[in-house]
C-alpha cells in the first residue's frame, strides 16, 4: 500500500463484507473516509444488509461504497474487480465458518477457504495488491498451556477442519511474504465475536440453528426457542461452564481500521491477537443477557460439546501498543446491542 496516502485517497476490497464482521468493518471503513468495494458471492448472508449500511454511515459515505456479488474464487470476476478499481489493499473474511459442519464437509471448508484464498493472491500478485489483512482466529491456538494467549504463544494442532483452514491460510501467508518481501500480511486473530451495531439495524443473521452460544442465546430471548443447552458444567473454571473472550463486533471492526492504518509503511507478516482481555463463562452470559432482555432466560445443562476447549482469554498488549487500539465495550454492552438487534430483527434481515 502506498505509504502516503491517506483514507480519502485509499480503495479497500473487503471479501466477505456483507456477513457479521465484514459488515461491521464496512461501516467503520465508510466513517473513516475510505472507498469500499464489497465481493461477496451472498452464500451465507443478505444483500439487504447494504440498506442498512447506508442508512448508517449516510448517502455521502455510502457513494463510496460498490458491492460485486461474485465468489472470490472466480478469478474472471476477481480481475474485472482489480481492473475497474485501484485496489490499495484487502481485508479478507470471506469463507465458510461453521466448526460442526466443516467435520461433516472437510471437502468444501478446505477447497473453499483455502481456494478463495489462493486465489485471492495470485489476482492481488498479478494487479500488484500487496497489502493484505486476513480473519484469523483463536482457535490456531488450540487448548491453551497457559493464559492469557499472547501472539507468541504455540499454534496447536486444529480439532476440526474450519480451524485448519485458519491455521493453514496463516501459514500461506507467512510463506508468501518470506518469498516476496514486498508483501504486507496482517493476521488478526479474533476471539469471540457477539454484539451488534447499536443502531439496531444490523447483527448476526446466521440461517438455520445457530452454532454459537450468543445468537443462540438471543434466538431464546425472543421466543424462537425454548431453553439455552449449556454444552458442560464440569470445567476446571469458577462455575463450571466454559469461558471465553468475548468481543462486541464493533470494537473488532474497529481494530481492522486500525490495522489497516499501522500497516501502510510496513511490509512483512504481523500478527494481533483481537479480544478483550477478559474472560466470561456461559452462566455469565446466560445472566448478563437475560438483564439486557429483561427476563430470566431458561437454560438446560447438557455433556460437554465436542472439541470445546475449557477456557482462553487474549492478552492484548500488542494491538494496545502497535495499533493503539483497544476494545471499547464490556458484555453488558455487547448482550445490550445484540437483544436490541434481534428484538427489532427477531428473524434477521430477511425476516
Ligand atoms: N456453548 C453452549 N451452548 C451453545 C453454544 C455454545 O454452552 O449452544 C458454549 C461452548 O461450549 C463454549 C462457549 O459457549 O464454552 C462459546 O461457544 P461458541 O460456539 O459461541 O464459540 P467457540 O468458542 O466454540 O467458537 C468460537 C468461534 C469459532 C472459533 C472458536 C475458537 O465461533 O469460529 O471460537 O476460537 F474457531
Amino acid at each position: 500500500m502506498c505509504n502516503n496516502k491517506t483514507a480519502q485517497d485509499t480503495c479497500v476490497l473487503v471479501t466477505g463484507g456483507a456477513g457479521f464482521i465484514g459488515s461491521h468493518t464496512v461501516v467503520e471503513l465508510l466513517q473513516d473516509g475510505y472507498e469500499v468495494v464489497v465481493v461477496d458471492d451472498l452464500s451465507n448472508s443478505s444483500e439487504k444488509v447494504f440498506d442498512r449500511i447506508d442508512t448508517i454511515v449516510g448517502d455521502d459515505a455510502a457513494e463510496r461504497l460498490t458491492f460485486v456479488r461474485a465468489d472470490v474464487a472466480d478469478k474472471d470476476a476477481m480481475e474485472a474487480v482489480f481492473d475497474t478499481f485501484d485496489i490499495d489493499a484487502v481485508i479478507h473474511f470471506a469463507g465458510f465458518k461453521a466448526v460442526g459442519e466443516s467435520v461433516q464437509k472437510p471437502i468444501e471448508y478446505y477447497s473453499n477457504n483455502i481456494g478463495n484464498t489462493l486465489a485471492l493472491v495470485d489476482v492481488m500478485r498479478a494487479h500488484d495488491c500487496k497489502s493484505l489483512i486476513f480473519s484469523s482466529s483463536a482457535t490456531v491456538y488450540g487448548d491453551p498451556d497457559s493464559l492469557p494467549l499472547t501472539e507468541d504463544s504455540p499454534k496447536k494442532p486444529a480439532t476440526n477442519p474450519y480451524g485448519w483452514t485458519k491455521w493453514m491460510i496463516e501459514e500461506i501467508l507467512r510463506s508468501i511474504t518470506v518469498a516476496d518481501p514486498a508483501w504486507n500480511v496482517v493476521l488478526l486473530r479474533y476471539f469471540n465475536p457477539i454484539g451488534a451495531h447499536a443502531s439496531g439495524l444490523m447483527g448476526e443473521d446466521p440461517k438455520g440453528i445457530p452454532n454459537n452460544l450468543l445468537p443462540y442465546v438471543a434466538q431464546v430471548a425472543v421466543g424462537r426457542r425454548d431453553a439455552v443447552h449449556v454444552f458442560g458444567n464440569d470445567y476446571d473454571t469458577p462455575d463450571g461452564t466454559g469461558v471465553r473472550d468475548y468481543i462486541h463486533v464493533v470494537d473488532l471492526a474497529r481494530g481492522h481500521v486500525a490495522a489497516l492504518a499501522w500497516m501502510r509503511d510496513k511490509a512483512g507478516c504481523e500478527v494481533f491477537n483481537l479480544g478483550t482481555g477478559r474472560g466470561t463463562s456461559v452462566l455469565q452470559i446466560i445472566k448478563a443477557f437475560s438483564a439486557a432482555c429483561g427476563r430470566d432466560l431458561p437454560y438446560v445443562i447438557e455433556p460437554r460439546r465436542a472439541g470445546d476447549v475449557t477456557a482462553n482469554y487474549a492478552d492484548c498488549t500488542k494491538a494496545r501498543e502497535l495499533l493503539g487500539w483497544e476494545a471499547e465495550f464490556g458484555i453488558e454492552e455487547m448482550c445490550r446491542d445484540s437483544w436490541n438487534w434481534q428484538s427489532h430483527n427477531p428473524y434477521g434481515y430477511e425476516g
